[in-house]
């Protein structure tokens, strides 16, 4: 970046615009938190698909000069910026945030000058490094570590690793050295020991993210094309980053009840008969169940928007009696349309230009599925408009949830390349600015159109992402394998897309590819059974992996994993509540609590769930103990009860039925009764809490867990609060949801109480 040296500048409502001796610059205050910077390199406006709406508040800030700079000043942050658009960020108390690196560059050396010039001389160029297009290099001011940037592999903390995004759809195992995957979230936190704070380059390009690879002393960001466009998010802590990262992007919305329950799921489950099979082996083997997923063998010849008449006929009839026992279906949705004249949903969108085209105007043709097929053009309204109504198809069978899969988008006879023309809204736009984009308007378009064709809360998986896919989907990490280092993988992973805003995430428990063992899906089920997403899947010509295909004693862990879960549910509920404002996400890593704690900074095998459960799952086969990390404070062991003081590592038996699992001294969880599916018993008239002793408060909410009109104040608040002498009160704190809870029952270490709910509150002493 070549901007030269800084001539002059003025305020403009929020922005201050600088002009330097080769380019403009902006600096755009957003909050006192937020600010944005920003060089129109292709265009003047973000024309970002992460952010929607205006998100500038009427903060206050101040500009001046000094020291060959200019600042720009809100209550929290300060922006210092210098000749060649090099900008410095501040906290109000002086701390360094993050400086841009002003020294020389240092390439990884791949080969020497004599290898080389060998390399030259037989005809082989060596492989140059370079990012094309431009960078933003940031001094690495000490003890940083890296946390988001979505989907990547390896470990939570980022430091030391190269990533790029790019949607990429690899059937190879992914392991620690791969740079990309399904999603693209270009987001990051950073966390030193005296900073935090996120930054956001929202540029849908293939960008580039060096978390400290190449150098020790810096760590660099850049994209081939597209604009300056970044954002710094300052705060006190990480969840107030989180908060601003979401207050841009948006949080995900609260899903259905049912959505929380636990999904059964193959590629594929080849008729009525094997479906309705399945369900009727999980309600013999007692585990509860809400959900079947079809993949792609429940529609007509992979065609998009059909139905198999031989092996699914009749699918109303199917889908009405599954649900009465309990079980709803969730239908795969591809985007490739089939190359097929005379298949409507291909002529339509022939007839009026939905399909992507290559530039000279031709449609754009690649494979997937069902051989020869098109791409529908997501970055256009009416494109997306179309393909929201094309739904109704499938909600008119019963169908209860669309898995939009292949979106990055997949295609089988090589990428698509770059120039295949798209829409970017009102302008055209070509592969290499639409391809991260491709998911991200695939799932709004289904949300939109589900949400308008059914008014309950869309529920909607995607397998490709951009920021801000939260707000309309929840995500899968596509296709792992039933390997332990992808059991592994799966908790940082997960943990890092909480951290960049994907709340509802899962990984397929027992693995998709390869086969399963017995003691590897036992111990997945006792990660997958915290992870907000809760599906097992696996792949076509793998061992099948239901739980009852191992033994009796496999059916009993499974179970109780899954049950766990079940009892659960209110708490979750309650945290996706919450996470509706706050942005937090449900799994989250120790350091999100206890950030000033060096051991929770990378602890790779072990999470929260929300900020009082502390999960310590096995993830290494044959192992029968675990040693889990306590952060400081007093917690109590969740299957025994026992108390114990943090700030160290225990030992725990942890045999193969078992997830070592903690509790804060102080919690208030909120639970069920034992249930087949969500709300197969009336969950309305008694408020269930489990209590673990110490002082401490939680919010309840209930209403009817299905449509918006929570949004409206269609719900009950309850205020627990539990005190150091075994004594909760509960009072209802807000009351818009037409049923009550009459009663509330309190277990606590064994003792149970129970008492009247009158006028919304009670005290009970237990
Ligand atoms: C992709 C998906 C996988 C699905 C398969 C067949 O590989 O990631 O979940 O089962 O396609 O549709």
């Amino acid at each position: 970046m070549n901007f030269g040296k800084l001539l002059s500048y003025e305020k403009d409502g929020n922005l201050v615009r600088f002009h330097f001796e080769k380019m403009d610059g902006r600096i755009e205050v957003i909050t006192d938190n937020i600010l944005n910077v920003f060089a129109g390199f292709v265009s003047d406006a973000h024309r970002s698909k992460a952010i929607e709406g205006n998100k500038a508040a009427a903060a206050k800030f101040s500009v001046k000069e000094e020291e060959g700079a200019v600042s720009v000043s809100t209550a929290a942050v300060t922006a210092k910026v210098f000749d060649g658009f090099l900008v410095d960020f501040y906290r109000a108390d002086g701390t360094v945030l993050c400086r841009d690196y002003r020294g020389e560059r240092t390439p990884i050396v791949r080969a020497s000058e004599e290898m080389k010039k060998l390399l030259e001389a037989e005809g082989h160029a060596a492989e140059e490094e370079g990012d094309g297009g431009f960078a933003v290099c940031k001094q690495m001011e000490g003890d940083e570590a890296f946390y988001g940037l979505g989907d990547k592999t390896g470990f939570l903390n980022k430091r030391g690793y190269e990533y790029v995004m790019w949607n990429t759809d690899d059937p190879a195992p992914q392991m620690d050295n791969f740079k990309s995957l399904y999603k693209s979230i270009p987001f990051f936190i950073t966390l030193r020991s005296d900073a935090v704070f996120g930054l956001f380059f929202d540029n849908p390009y293939r960008t580039v993210f060096d978390m400290g690879k190449e150098s020790d002393a810096y760590y660099h960001y850049g994209a081939q094309n597209g604009n300056l466009d970044y954002y710094l998010i300052a705060g006190n802590s990480m969840p107030e980053v989180i908060g601003g990262y979401t207050y841009l992007t948006g949080t995900t919305p609260l899903p259905q009840k049912w959505t929380l329950g636990y999904q059964q799921c193959r590629w594929s489950y080849m008729s009525r008969e094997e479906v309705e099979g399945v369900a009727k082996k999980m309600r013999e083997c007692g585990i509860p169940c809400d959900a079947i997923h079809l993949d792609i063998d429940y529609m007509d010849g992979y065609r998009v928007f059909t139905w198999n008449p031989d092996r699914f006929g009749q699918a109303e009839e199917m889908i009405a009696g599954l649900q009465k026992d309990g079980f709803k279906i969730v239908t795969i949705m591809d985007p490739g349309v089939k190359r097929d004249p005379g298949y409507p949903v291909y002529d339509t969108g022939v007839e009026k230009g939905y399909f992507a085209t290559t530039p000279a105007g031709e449609v754009y043709v690649n494979a997937v599925w069902p051989g020869d097929a098109v791409y529908p053009d997501f970055g256009n309204q009416e494109v997306r408009d179309w393909w929201g109504q094309n739904q109704k198809f499938l909600l008119d069978k019963g169908v209860r949830g669309v898995w939009n899969d292949m979106n990055e988008p997949a295609s089988f006879r090589g990428e698509l390349p770059q120039d295949v023309v798209f829409t970017d809204e009102d302008e055209k736009a070509d592969h290499a600015r639409m391809h991260n984009l491709y998911g991200h308007n695939m799932a709004k378009a289904t949300y939109r159109g589900l949400r308008e064709l059914d008014g309950r809360r869309p529920f909607v998986i995607t397998r490709a992402c951009y920021a801000g896919t939260q707000k309309y989907s929840t995500a899968w990490t596509g296709d792992n394998h039933s390997i332990w280092a992808h059991l592994q993988m799966a908790i940082p992973q997960l943990c890092n897309l909480g951290l960049s805003g994907m709340a509802f995430v899962g990984t397929d428990v027992g693995g998709f590819g390869s086969d399963c063992t017995k003691e590897l899906l036992c111990r997945w089920v006792e990660v997958g059974c915290f992870s907000p997403l809760f599906r097992n899947h696996s792949a076509m010509g793998t061992r099948y992996q239901e739980p009852w295909r191992f033994d009796g004693e496999t059916i009993e862990i499974y179970r109780k994993a899954v049950e766990l879960r079940y009892h659960l549910i209110p708490y979750y509920y309650d945290l996706f509540f919450q996470g509706e404002k706050t942005g937090m996400p449900i799994m989250r890593p120790l350091v999100l609590h206890y950030e000033k704690d060096r051991t929770a900074r990378s602890l790779n095998s072990e999470f929260m769930v929300g900020d009082r459960l502390l999960a310590a799952p096995v993830v290494n086969q044959g192992e029968r103990e675990k040693m889990v990390y306590l952060p400081a404070g007093k917690w109590y062991d969740y299957w025994t009860g026992e108390e114990m003081e943090g700030g160290r590592y225990i030992l725990r038996d942890a045999p193969l039925d078992l997830c070592p699992l903690y509790v804060k001294a102080g919690t208030i969880l909120p639970v069920w009764q034992k249930q087949r599916y969500v709300n197969e018993i009336d969950n309305d008239s008694t408020l269930f809490l489990e209590v673990f002793p110490g002082e401490g408060q939680w919010d309840h909410f209930q209403d009817n867990g299905e449509d918006f009109t929570y949004r409206d104040g269609a719900y009950n608040q309850y205020r627990c609060s539990l005190d150091a002498d075994n004594v909760l009160r509960v009072e209802c704190v807000h009351n818009g949801y037409e049923k009550k809870y009459g009663r509330v029952n309190v277990r606590c270490m064994g003792r149970t109480a129970e008492a009247v709910l009158e006028n919304g509150s009670c005290r009970i002493l237990f």
